[in-house]
């Protein structure tokens, strides 16, 4: 039997007979039982299991942070269960990759099934690196286990959450620094509190500041990615408060956090709702332009294409609604409604007409038009009402109003200021806790542009 048969049968059976997707792995049905049945060579057998268990292994852990972006918990268990049933088989194997955003996440929701003491171990070194191992291996009880675990467990979620106030003795003058500054800007040119609040967002698919990142030596960075390149802007803006801030309290604020406090500034500066911002967010020592290529929507997606951006990000419907009321404010440039202006029929006609005049078919790719017409400076629910009239200016602005899923919650909004703006507050917040870095994880830059 050539090893591409052997490589077949075993990947096929794996999931069932390796795994059983309960993080066992049992030996002798695996290493004898499985070959004599199969009438192969065990030894030839077992080289190609431990292959595809090292890429189970590989594999398990970083497809386990898709559902845990989900809250899918169970889904995160049984991914879990195979690295623990690869770890098992291939145990001797160092460990070649790493999620470090989400260990603890992980563990977490591992710990959420109630799992047995022994399956704990085996994650625990890869997922928490704690240090207090041999206390626990030392301990004998296994409900004084459990609790310790336990115990442990909440001391890292506890790390890892951001509060209101964490610069309330380590900075006090940071929040008042960030607002007069972004203040000034807006005032100067009233777009920059649309743009900074495009910055956030853009880095918020993991609010770590990556997005500020330039591109070096060992990576390139996020503002070449597709949505971002000749598009975002406001890096100056976040860098000069970086400086003013870091007068006042050197190394203290991180870039993301700055970029979080900038984005609710700019919508209070424009009109719009207020909220208190979870700080102590950590930056970034590097930036994945592939992830920024996968993850920020593209303006060209249809409803389920949004939905399904969003969802991975664990937000609702409502929520993805709510955000998507920040083209409240803010311009885009020809090149990416172009094809809605010539194309699509669900557009008002004097809309249409309106837009052709400054975006022609062919050329003037950056010439720009108002999101929300009506009032582009404002931040109001102008733009649902946009969508209600079909002015939505983007494909993606009106893919969530015109007879799908969408459009209750949208004219609701557009009739609701202030559902939209209490709405719109608590989805920035939830935006701006999506995995950020915390503890000993990343740095604080002292150049929102380098990592230190
Ligand atoms: C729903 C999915 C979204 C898509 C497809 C999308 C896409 C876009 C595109 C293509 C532009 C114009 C870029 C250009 O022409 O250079 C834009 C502008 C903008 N976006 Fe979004 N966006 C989405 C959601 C969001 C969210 C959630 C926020 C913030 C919470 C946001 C804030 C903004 C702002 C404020 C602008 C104007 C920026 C400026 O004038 O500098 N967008 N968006």
């Amino acid at each position: 039997m050539t090893s591409e048969n052997l490589r077949r049968i075993s990947s096929r059976r794996l999931d069932e007979i390796f795994s059983s997707g309960t993080g066992d792995f049992d030996e002798e049905e695996v290493y004898q039982k499985i070959p004599a049945d199969l009438n192969i060579n065990a030894g030839k057998a077992k080289g190609v299991v431990h292959e595809l268990a090292r890429n189970k292994l590989a594999n398990s852990l970083v497809q386990a942070v898709a559902p845990l972006r989900q809250r899918n918990c169970a889904w995160v268990v049984s991914k879990l269960n195979y690295f623990l049933a690869g770890d098992k088989a291939v145990s001797s194997e160092p460990l070649s990759w790493d999620v470090p955003k989400e260990r603890a996440d992980l563990f977490v929701a591992y710990m959420k099934s109630d799992p047995a003491p022994q399956k704990l171990f085996p994650l625990q070194c890869p997922l928490k690196n704690l240090s207090s191992t041999s206390i626990i291996m030392a301990t004998p009880s296994y409900e004084l286990k459990v609790r310790l675990w336990l115990g442990l467990f909440l001391m890292g979620t506890a790390s890892a959450q951001l509060s209101a106030d964490y610069y309330a003795t380590k900075c006090p003058r940071a929040l008042s620094t960030i607002k007069a500054a972004v203040h000034k800007a807006v005032a100067a040119e009233h777009r920059m509190g649309a743009s900074l609040l495009r910055l956030h967002f853009h880095d918020c698919f993991g609010c770590d500041a990556s997005v500020l990142l330039n591109d070096n030596s060992t990576f390139t960075g996020e503002q070449t990615a597709g949505a971002n390149a000749g598009s975002l802007r406001g890096f100056n803006v976040i860098n000069n408060i970086k400086y003013r801030v870091e007068k006042v309290c050197p190394g203290i604020v991180s870039c993301a956090d700055i970029l979080a406090v900038a984005a609710r500034d700019s919508v209070v500066a424009l009109g719009g709702p207020t909220w208190d911002v979870q700080l102590g967010r950590r930056d970034s020592t590097t930036a994945s332009l592939s992830a920024a290529n996968s993850d920020i929507p593209s303006p060209t997606m249809d409803l389920n294409g949004l939905l399904s951006s969003f969802s991975d990000k664990g937000f609702t419907p409502k929520e993805m609604v709510a955000l998507a009321g920040a083209h409240t404010i803010g311009q885009a440039r020809c090149v990416v409604f172009r094809s809605r202006v010539y194309n699509e029929s669900n557009i008002d006609a004097s809309f249409v007409a309106s837009l052709k005049a400054n975006c022609p078919n062919n050329g003037e790719d950056n010439n720009l038009s108002p999101l929300d017409a009506t009032s582009p400076v404002v931040f109001d629910n102008g733009y649902f009402k946009d969508l209600v009239s079909n002015k939505g200016l983007m494909h993606s602005d009106q893919q969530l109003f015109g007879g799908g899923s969408t459009d209750s919650q949208v004219t609701s909004y557009s009739k609701d200021s202030s559902s939209f703006f209490s709405d719109f507050s608590s989805a920035m917040i939830k935006m701006g806790n999506l995995s950020p870095l915390t503890g000993t994880n990343g740095q604080i830059r002292t150049n929102c542009r380098k990592v230190n």
